[in-house]
């Protein structure tokens, strides 16, 4: 490969940290940004601040060859060592606000601090999620601040990562996308990528917002979908896992995301689906069909409790175990789990709740208030009325279920992804439910 780009990441969490850990592995040269203080001292201290797997590895391999740096400096983390970053990623958080939209502060906050840090020509990029012109905005930022007229560019690169599974996602993935408004920015982020050797999708700055929002949007659709033909399967006797088998197989359709469960969550899906509602009606189209698709995920939910209260009559007063309270398996990340709102929910009804996560425990303890955290699915399943898998992770597949049915207090089983085999659970003796299957 040519020389290594000088690189900044601004805004070091999941998609930052993870950018920026393999930005340097692909042999350029990074400088990583946060204004927590603490993460960045986690960083220098050599310890990841999140679980991901391989990032570790990636981290201490990159620090000792002097790729990858940490400050909690934008105008140091802009010219590091006396060299200029040539690309600076935006990569901070863009929190839901209650009316839908996207929290855009940081995203100001960051590019007037990039306006003053600038040396020489700086493409400033675009990795956070966020709404349909903003990179407008960002650039008549940079442009009020930038004093000195110093040529900038802005470009979006929007991040498709999983969580779980970031550093494999980020190092291998489907298509790359480039927003970008010149030549000079195309051929930057090019020999940026140059490595990985994917399909790259080269468009304006707009496309490349609704690019994300809208492949977001529609996963977080056909998950939605799914559910609801598993509502018509619970009333009409049919299995909506044979059914997701018979559509997935067609190519045009496909098997990912159509498992019907307690619905999507997490830092993502729930936040940019509303984000393009609200972005689409204050451009003047009303996208209706995003609002249903949050109505029926808020409906899972309310499923999954109700499918308690069938199983346990009143819940006042009665202890139900929750298997897994992170998002989704293999990751640490609660930001908008289903777990949370189902023990809302459950709380709401007067249910004391004990739980239990492989990972995600620490965050939980941190975040979580009047829970009896529990240190395996036995201790969870000890006393409960109740137990309800909300995360279908892999150390929850083949549990002893001949104690957990001992330990329980009901043989209740409420699988909200489908993890277990309902013929298998009922012969065990449990009273077991599960989502759209008979
Ligand atoms: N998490 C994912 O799976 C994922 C995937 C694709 C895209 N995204 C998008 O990427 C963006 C970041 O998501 P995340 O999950 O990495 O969030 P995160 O909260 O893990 O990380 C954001 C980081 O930005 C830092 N930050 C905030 N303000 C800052 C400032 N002014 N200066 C420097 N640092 C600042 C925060 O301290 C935090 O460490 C969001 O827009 C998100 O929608 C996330």
């Amino acid at each position: 490969m040519r020389e290594g780009l000088n690189v900044c990441i601004i805004g070091s969490g999941y998609v930052g940290l993870v950018t920026g850990a393999c930005l340097a592995e692909l042999g350029h040269r990074v400088v990583c940004v946060d204004s927590d203080a603490e993460k960045i001292r986690t960083l220098k201290a050599g310890k990841t601040p999140i679980y991901e797997q391989g990032l570790q590895k990636l981290l201490k391999t990159n620090v000792r060859r002097k790729r990858l740096f940490f400050t909690s400096s934008i105008a140091e983390g802009m010219t590091h060592d006396g060299k200029n970053a040539q690309i600076v990623f935006i990569s901070v958080g863009t929190p839901p606000l209650p009316d839908g939209s996207a929290d855009l502060t940081a995203v100001e906050k960051v590019a007037e601090e990039i306006a003053k840090s600038l040396k020489s020509y700086t493409l400033i990029v675009e990795k956070s999620t966020v709404p349909v012109e903003t990179g407008d905005w960002v650039e008549r930022t940079i442009s009020a601040y930038n004093k000195k007229k110093i040529p900038f560019d802005v470009a979006s690169n929007p991040e498709f990562l999983r969580e779980g599974s970031a550093v494999h996602d980020f190092l291998h993935p489907d298509r790359i996308v480039l927003g970008v408004s010149s030549t000079q920015a195309e051929r930057l982020l090019k020999r940026l990528y140059t490595p990985l050797r994917v399909p790259l999708v080269i468009t304006d700055l707009k496309s490349a917002e609704i690019i994300k929002h809208a492949s977001n949007s529609f996963l977080a659709l056909k998950i939605s979908y799914i559910n609801a033909v598993a509502n018509l399967c619970e009333k009409v006797g049919a299995d909506v896992e044979r059914i997701a088998e018979g559509m997935g197989l067609d190519a045009r359709i496909g098997r990912a995301f159509l498992n019907a469960g307690a619905g999507y969550g997490g830092f993502c899906f729930p936040k940019d689906l509303d984000a393009f509602y609200w972005i689409s009606r204050k451009k003047g189209y009303d996208f209706k069909l995003l609002e249903e698709v949050r109505r029926i995920n808020d409906a899972q939910r309310k499923l999954v409790v109700r499918k308690v209260e069938e199983e346990l009559w009143n819940l006042q007063g009665k202890t139900v175990g929750l298997l897994g309270l992170a998002f989704k398996p293999d990751t640490d990340d609660l930001r908008l789990a289903p777990s949370l709102e189902i023990i809302a929910e459950l709380r709401e009804k007067g249910v004391k709740i004990q739980a239990t996560d492989p990972v995600a425990m620490p965050k939980a303890r941190a975040h979580l208030t009047g829970v009896k955290f529990c240190a395996d699915a036995y201790e969870c399943a000890a006393g409960a009325d109740a137990l309800i898998l909300v995360t279908e992770w892999q150390a929850y597949k083949n549990l002893n279920f001949k104690k957990i049915l001992k330990l329980l207090r009901h043989p209740v089983i409420v699988d909200a992804r489908n993890l277990y085999d309902p013929g298998r659970m009922r012969r065990m003796g449990f009273r077991y439910r599960s989502i759209g299957r008979p």
